[in-house]
């Protein structure tokens, strides 16, 4: 191939310039982005060891000779996401060999997003993008808005589901002066407006359809196990909703092998909430097509989603990484929230499911008590205040811890404290 990228028909195989402005194949079926990985990596062996020199550096710089090497690093707009912790919960929760949590919440905007955010909206600016635009449950606005922001010369729209995401995450692209659309409609409503917006107008389409944004968030896995100085976990746990992020994951890591630069490859699960679970459907049906779903309402609202637009990626990566897929209750994903919250990790619900799913699991087996696991937390417990306000004020859930009112006497005091 003439260009170091482009992109390619996860169905038909046809290419297509990676400078043409698409978000499917001709066919209707998704893109995704193929690189000359051994042009932009010719020393595979030493790549390792390369990367000490741009420790300094931006996550997406140290990586990016993997995650997009097209893009002209003079373009890129970064607000330093990356090198996010990765705790060891182990000492809590000694049901495995390890837990690590990856937490994404740390990211700039306090999610994910950002991480594909930085591809993205890099790429539209090279592209001289005027306009991008995303329907969202809230994280991929907030990211999308704050980029855009960031940008010289660029506008954020973002299309939401009125009522159906938090006050906080609301904020995000309010603040960051996006054009903020709220709409009488579900994720996947929104989800359908802007593609069709988009066949129309010259906007950039930015949710994860857009492949582009896949290959920023392969840095997720791939920073993980240089953390772990590429030792490879046994498995990854990642909630899914509209599915890119698990094929994000997936790519990324196949990728490393088949450069030779790792020989092992972890399992996937992906983990849904009860009453969105088209994914969860699909796998107990020995990967049978979506179905898709009315997705009813979770506390887990980033992953309320029925028809995800990723489902053929992921359902080719947990294939491929002999994957399964669980679902949570509510109960179990907001009980879990609030002890890992109690670690003095703040997480968000979507996040839980993933920490809920790889518990579930380990219960029912499918995880060993040897095996090494990371489960990734997706978004920070701050974009969900209320929601954690909300299960700490009743005492009928498992681990709330109820905030006391009394008056302001010594008296009191000592009383409520027991002193
Ligand atoms: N966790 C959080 C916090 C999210 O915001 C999302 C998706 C997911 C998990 C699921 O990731 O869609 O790649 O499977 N949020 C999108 C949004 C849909 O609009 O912010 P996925």
């Amino acid at each position: 191939m003439t260009e170091i990228s482009i992109f390619k028909c996860i169905d038909c195989g046809k290419e297509y310039n990676i400078h043409d402005i698409r978000y499917r194949c001709e066919c209707g079926d998704l893109l995704e982005v193929i690189h000359d990985l051994d042009a932009s990596i010719p020393k595979s062996d030493n790549w390792k060891t390369s990367l000490d020199e741009h420790i300094g550096k931006t996550a997406f710089h140290r990586y990016q000779s993997i995650l997009f090497p097209a893009l002209p690093k003079e373009s890129i707009i970064s607000l330093q996401e990356g090198d996010t912790p990765l705790y060891d919960v182990s000492y809590a929760f000694p049901y495995f060999k390890s837990l690590k949590l990856k937490h994404e919440g740390m990211n700039p905007t306090l999610s994910f997003k950002d991480r594909g955010m930085v591809a993205g909206v890099s790429w539209a600016n090279d592209m001289g993008c005027k306009h991008v635009i995303c329907a969202s449950t809230g994280d991929t606005s907030a990211a999308m808005a704050a980029y855009a922001g960031a940008s010289p010369n660029m506008k954020g729209i973002v299309l939401l589901p009125k009522g159906k995401i938090s006050s906080e995450q609301l904020a995000q692209p309010i603040a960051s002066g996006a054009m903020t659309i709220g709409i009488e409609t579900d994720f996947d409503g929104c989800m359908k407006l802007v593609q069709e917006l988009t066949e129309k107008h010259s906007i950039y389409l930015l949710n994860s359809m857009n492949s582009v944004r896949i290959e920023g968030q392969k840095a997720i896995g791939i920073e993980t196990l240089h953390q772990l100085n590429w030792e490879i976990p046994d498995w990854f746990i990642i909630p899914i909703g509209n599915a890119g992020n698990i094929s994000a994951l997936g790519k990324g890591m196949r990728e490393l092998y088949d450069l030779g630069i790792i020989d092992k490859l972890p399992r996937l699960a992906g983990v849904q909430t009860v009453g969105a679970s088209p994914m969860y459907e699909s796998y107990r049906n020995g990967f049978a097509d979506l179905i898709p779903q009315k997705a009813k309402p979770t506390k887990a609202s980033a992953i309320q989603i029925g028809d995800p637009v990723s489902f053929k990626k992921a359902v080719r990566e947990l294939k491929h990484f002999n994957g399964v897929v669980e679902v949570v209750s509510e109960t179990e994903l907001m009980d879990w929230k609030a002890q890992i919250d109690s670690l003095g990790i703040s997480i968000c619900p979507n996040s839980a499911v993933a920490v809920a799913g790889a518990m579930k699991l380990r219960d029912n087996g499918m995880i060993k008590k040897d095996e090494d696991v990371i489960a990734i937390l997706t978004a920070h417990g701050s974009k969900f205040s209320n929601t954690a306000v909300r299960y700490h004020s009743d005492n009928t859930n498992k681990f709330a811890n109820k905030m006391s009112i009394i008056n302001p006497t010594i008296y009191e005091l000592e009383k409520n404290l027991e002193l």
